[in-house]
């Protein structure tokens, strides 16, 4: 039974949709990026703001991702040219592409952290460090020429295994098993973070605002970080939309989603700011704040050896899941657009990620030359994908549900053909049509310091 023209894969189970979007959700962006956001940005002041973003921004853009995605059957730029019929709204999805490229060159960099921190937690090494050693040590690790970039082309090849299995029987059964798995642990460590003595000087942090610590930095990190949590803003939710069924509950998959992505960082931040108070760590540190916090929380507690061992491996799962979401958008769109083999186009893709994740490593190191503005490579693709490209292509979207594309047939598709109710119809059109990109677009102007 072919109801495709051309044949194109399709998650299995309903579980198993929200399991590979909770997969693509869940990352590294909620367990390394968030609690360091929060950390620079004032806490629970950004925290709120985040929050603010998800919902009001976050779940309207994840529905139009999906809708687009479901009711075009088509690779992120495909899908533009499908619904329209002309080519003039394809530039968001090459957008999306390129910066599906710029995310992954830093992305795979991290993910290989994670794999060289269960080396580390095998061999027993966190014990009888101060944090300060825990620090220099992660220094000397991410800025070595040779070690990060091993556990990178690691990381890069799993991905590429998993991709090639297909999208069914690769992503979707990892991501069902061993996502709850991840909660649990960072459940058990947030109950020892938060009984360390002084652990509730971090609750606070995270959970009572100072309002007067909300800048128009803060508000641009927590949009940024909301869109590059959720997965949103480059087709990532549109490619994985394009492999849905046409029973799967649109507006049910994308709440469920956001729920557990926002639960995880939550819980994240829970597990390492009591610690960061407790063992006097600057909650301001940066890139490397979970990799110093946590080994200091497992030197505290009892069966700490075999936690640390557990939860980076999660930590790295979490982060394949995500690797593969966002090699996917390059794999659907080049295979399809240039009708390549998945096999070419992954392996093609994969080489040139590394060198984007070679460079990116470099920059770390001691390679000055690899330097924009005195930053450092690595730090430049994170600002420019998170705090540009990811809203900016929220915008475009928006403008396209909201002013462009019929709004009976996002109805139609939200509502499975009516056979849903769309009582929500009306607030997810305002939403996209007047909030969404007002909010974007004052945040860019506000942070461009176009409003004072
Ligand atoms: N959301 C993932 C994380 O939090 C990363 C990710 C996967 C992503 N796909 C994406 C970010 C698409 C932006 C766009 O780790």
């Amino acid at each position: 039974m072919t109801l495709e023209p051309q044949k194109r894969t399709k998650f299995g189970s309903k579980f198993g949709v929200v399991a590979a979007a909770a997969g693509s959700a869940v990352g590294l962006g909620n367990i390394w990026k968030f609690p360091y956001e929060a950390g620079q940005h004032g806490g629970a002041a950004f925290l709120l703001v985040y929050i603010l973003c998800v919902v009001l921004l976050g779940v309207p853009v994840m529905l139009s991702e999906f809708a687009i995605g479901r009711r075009a059957h088509a690779n992120v730029s495909g899908a533009f040219r499908k619904l329209t019929g002309n080519n003039h709204w394809i530039g968001i999805g090459l957008l999306g592409v390129l910066t599906a490229f710029l995310i992954l060159s830093f992305y795979f960099v991290v993910a290989g952290w994670s794999l060289e921190y269960v080396a580390q937690a095998v061999s027993n090494n966190f014990v009888g460090k101060t944090p300060a050693d825990l620090s220099v040590a992660f220094t000397d690790f991410t800025s070595d020429t040779y070690r990060p970039l091993f556990w990178t082309a690691i990381f890069v090849a799993l991905t590429a295994f998993v991709l090639l299995a297909g999208v069914e029987k690769g992503i979707e059964r990892y991501s069902k098993v061993l996502m709850p798995f991840l909660a649990v642990i960072l459940i058990l460590l947030s109950i020892r973070s938060v009984t360390m003595p002084n652990g509730l000087e971090g609750l606070k942090f995270l959970f009572k605002p100072d309002f007067s610590k909300i800048t128009p930095q803060v508000m641009l990190s927590a949009l940024g970080q909301a869109f590059f949590s959720l997965s949103l803003g480059m087709g990532c939710m549109i490619t994985y939309g394009s492999y849905m069924r046409k029973q799967n509950n649109l507006l049910q998959t994308a709440v469920q989603v956001t729920v557990v992505d926002t639960i995880v960082a939550i819980l994240a931040g829970v597990a390492i700011f009591p610690a960061v108070f407790s063992l006097g760590i600057n909650p301001a540190e940066g890139p490397q704040l979970v990799f110093v916090t946590l080994p200091g929380v497992f030197t505290h507690m009892t069966g700490g050896y075999l936690f640390a061992i557990l939860f980076f491996l999660l930590l790295a799962i979490a982060a394949i899941t995500s690797t593969i979401s966002l090699q996917e958008v390059i794999t659907a769109y080049i295979s399809e657009e240039f009708h390549l083999s998945r096999k070419k186009v992954v392996a093609a893709s994969s080489l040139l990620l590394m060198i984007g994740a070679v460079l990116s490593s470099l920059s770390l190191g001691p390679y000055s030359s690899l330097m924009i503005n005195g930053k450092p490579l690595f730090e430049v693709l994170d600002f420019v994908t998170s705090k540009l490209f990811l809203p900016f292509g929220g915008l475009l979207i928006a403008l396209f549900i909201g002013w462009f594309y019929k709004a009976d047939d996002i109805r139609d598709e939200l509502s499975n053909g009516g056979k849903l109710k769309s009582r929500f119809f009306p607030i997810y059109l305002f939403l996209m049509r007047y909030f969404v990109p007002l909010a974007i677009l004052l945040i860019f102007f506000n942070e461009l310091g176009l409003l004072r």
